[in-house]
């Protein structure tokens, strides 16, 4: 934006202007210090940079009177850190997914004895670990020295805490000579219940804020800029995974935690290796049975895979190891009163009915609202306004309304009318047959949408616009600052609105200025799932880009799409789990002819990065289309299926005249037979598996 070569001559800005071109300058200028000094990793050339500083000086010399306290031309180098740097995660930083029943458990085990072809009956022996309900933190150590901590972030990129991390005891600060060069070792950082009830008192004393649960102590201890205040703070440490390693010091999970043991690491003494799934929901149940003992809280228990080499084929899925889960401790529950119901207005124009609840205190955490999901469920429960309902809260989830208590309701409890139009913008609301879901058919003039979405747009997945929260997006949008994606981006030409707002200093403003130029350049699956179309997460947006490749590409086969006798619908169908109503959502979208503006604008103020997908270039199957058929005997279709995508293939359920390969194996029928047909290239799941390299 502010290229130094292509900038307006000093002489001819006006005041404005150059108050404005130097909040830039400083926040390009403390960027590029931090990613010079701090991260050893610049962006910019020598050239380009000192090309900023003297901008920045000539700005300050025509207009002395907007020196800023914080001028770059003040400071010498690394800027002092105004918060913690990045640190990217070597490899990803994972989630678990949940299991919520012994079932699900059963079902875990069945899974992973299906994606390895094990027999039905074979063992899976499992290591089952309490979750503590800390922060998970990763440690790297260089030669057997600690040399850099870091948060999970967003599992990919993370803040550098190193310095605090130092401070607490149970992380040893050097390791023992047999230990491997570069060794990252993960765990959880947490707070002792005893800890948080003596801080929080101490906290009280001293008119500070007081923590709602050890978690949010614990987070609020290690994020602090100036360690001294963390070291007075008794953090504690369990380790249980790794990251970067340059030699596994183990072949099974109970080997690596053993050696971790060694090392001087505290390994959770609940901790149990477990020949299957009845032994490992026994370790659950006793470990549940401690759990009220414990000086630490834990909410539920994770089972791992305990063989190092099925976990590497197990892989993950999303963001989540196939090969793990966490078996969750029932929801806490308590009585309160449901006072109202709210009707909150989703992206989606979905009207979700939220219990206005009295104030009540649940696992550590006050509630005072409460999910109802959706109408029918009002009526299933028989709720109405004055009753006496049980609440329940597991986790991060929302919490929700479980029952009513019939004997304690009032006498003058009032049912509950479902509105059959939408709160917000008046338009009438419709509930599909066949759906549970009511929407707001306003679509653009109702504001609750176009709120949500651009709430949506700027979240951690999406845009990821620091600054740019839930809260400011509201008001921006409330004042007329932004009413659509694109809109965000010319915020720049609002600077000075947004400066005389309140809550909004100098620096918050450059730094939410820099952000926003930051994300100009978006990855192609960043920014579908960024649309916030109806179900299109993650995964599905990144094997949109993946087959697509870049934004045009996918907006005219979307169109093209809109015949369901035509080929780009078929290909899109294609797709593996890209079904017909997900199909049907994209196209709609596309159709649309105001989301079509809202992209052509996007693309107007974004670069937009084709999708490169994460392969070796050596790949023999990068970009190739492969269907898999009948039965494979060496490894099941789960896995044939993942290792064809982990090398940059894009797997197809039927066969057409774009596929490349048709791996066919025992009993295969019709696709076979189509292939066949049409000429194609068919390998046996030998000849697949040689030119995967796997057959070795
Ligand atoms: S394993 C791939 N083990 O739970 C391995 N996580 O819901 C991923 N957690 O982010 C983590 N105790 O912060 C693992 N014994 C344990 C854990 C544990 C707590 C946390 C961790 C993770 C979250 C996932």
């Amino acid at each position: 934006m502010t290229a130094p070569e292509t900038s307006k001559p000093v002489e001819a800005m006006s005041r404005d202007e150059a108050d404005f071109e130097l909040r830039v300058l400083a926040a390009q200028i403390e960027k590029h210090d931090k990613l010079y000094h701090q991260k050893d990793t610049p962006e910019v050339s020598d050239a380009d940079y000192d090309a900023l500083r003297r901008r920045n000086e000539a700005l300050e010399e025509a207009f002395p009177d907007l020196i800023r306290p914080n001028s770059p031309s003040k400071r010498v180098g690394a800027a002092p850190s105004a918060g913690f740097s990045k640190v990217r995660h070597k490899k990803p930083m994972l989630s678990l997914s949940n299991a919520f029943s012994d079932e699900d458990v059963t079902d875990f085990v069945a899974r992973i004895r299906r994606f390895l072809s094990l027999g039905e009956d074979a063992p899976v022996a499992l290591v089952a670990e309490p979750k503590i309900d800390g922060l998970s933190a990763s440690l790297r150590y260089e030669n057997g020295t600690f040399v850099q901590g870091a948060t999970r972030g967003d599992g990919t990129e993370g803040e550098d805490i190193t310095r605090n991390l130092q401070t607490i005891g149970d992380i040893p600060k050097t390791l023992p000579a047999d230990a491997p060069a570069v060794f990252e070792v993960r765990g959880e950082v947490f707070m002792g219940k005893a800890e948080f009830r003596a801080l929080n008192q101490r906290q009280e004393e001293a008119g500070k804020k007081i923590f709602a649960n050890p978690r949010n102590a614990a987070a609020g201890s290690l994020r602090q800029l100036d360690p001294n205040i963390t070291a007075e703070r008794t953090l504690h440490f369990f380790a249980y995974s790794w990251g970067e390693v340059s030699e596994m010091p183990a072949d099974s999970q109970t080997g690596f935690l053993e050696k971790l043991k060694e090392w001087g690491f505290i390994i959770n003494p609940m901790t149990k290796l477990c020949d299957g799934s009845t032994s490992a929901l026994e370790a659950y149940r006793s470990i549940g049975e401690a759990r009220a003992g414990l000086d630490y809280d834990i909410d539920g228990v994770v089972y791992k895979v305990d063989r190092l080499d099925w976990q590497d084929r197990l892989g993950m899925v999303s963001r989540a190891p196939r090969w793990a889960i966490a078996h969750k401790f029932p929801a806490e529950q308590a009585e309160t009163v449901l006072e109202g119901i709210d009707i909150q207005v989703g992206r989606t124009g979905a009207l979700t009915p939220v219990a206005r609840l009295t104030p009540i205190t649940v696992g550590g955490v006050v509630v005072s609202n409460a999910t109802l999901h959706n109408e029918d469920e009002i009526q299933r429960k028989g709720v109405r306004i004055g009753d006496t309902v049980v609440i329940q809260r597991a986790g991060d989830v929302i919490p929700q309304v479980v029952r009513v208590i019939e004997e304690k309701r009032p006498a003058d409890a009032v049912p509950y009318d479902f509105p059959d139009h939408c709160p917000v913008c008046g338009s009438e609301a419709v509930r599909p047959e066949g759906e549970a879901i009511r929407r707001c058919t306003g679509g653009l003039i109702c504001a609750a949408q176009a709120v949500e979405r651009l709430k949506h747009f700027v979240s951690r997945d999406a845009f990821d616009i620091e600054g740019l929260g839930a809260k400011q997006v509201e008001a921006f949008y409330e004042d007329g600052l932004i009413a659509q994606p694109g809109d965000i981006f010319r915020l720049k030409d609002r600077a000075e609105e947004i400066s005389t707002r309140e809550g909004w200093g100098e620096k918050s403003l450059t730094n939410l200025l820099a952000a926003i130029e930051d994300r100009r350049n978006i990855g192609l699956d960043r920014f579908i799932y960024a649309l916030g179309i109806r179900q299109i997460g993650q995964a599905t947006a990144k094997l949109l880009a993946a087959n697509y490749g870049t934004l045009p590409a996918l907006t005219s086969a979307m169109l093209e799409a809109s015949d369901p006798e035509s080929e780009a619908y078929a290909s899109l169908i294609n797709i593996d789990q890209i079904g017909h109503s997900v199909a049907t959502d994209l196209v709609a979208f596309f159709h649309e002819d105001h989301n079509r503006a809202v992209l052509e604008d996007l693309e107007n103020e974004l670069e937009i990065e084709t999708f490169v997908r994460a392969v070796a270039d050596d790949s023999p199957v990068a970009g190739k289309t492969v269907v898999f058929t009948g039965t494979l005997t060496t490894v099941s279709r789960g896995e044939a299926k993942a290792k064809a995508e982990s090398l940059g293939a894009k797997v197809a359920g039927s066969v057409s005249k774009k596929t490349d390969f048709v791996i066919v194996g025992a009993d295969a029928g019709s696709k076979a037979r189509k292939a066949e047909e049409l000429g194609l290239t068919i390998l046996s799941e030998e000849e697949w598996l040689t030119l995967i390299g796997a057959n070795v």
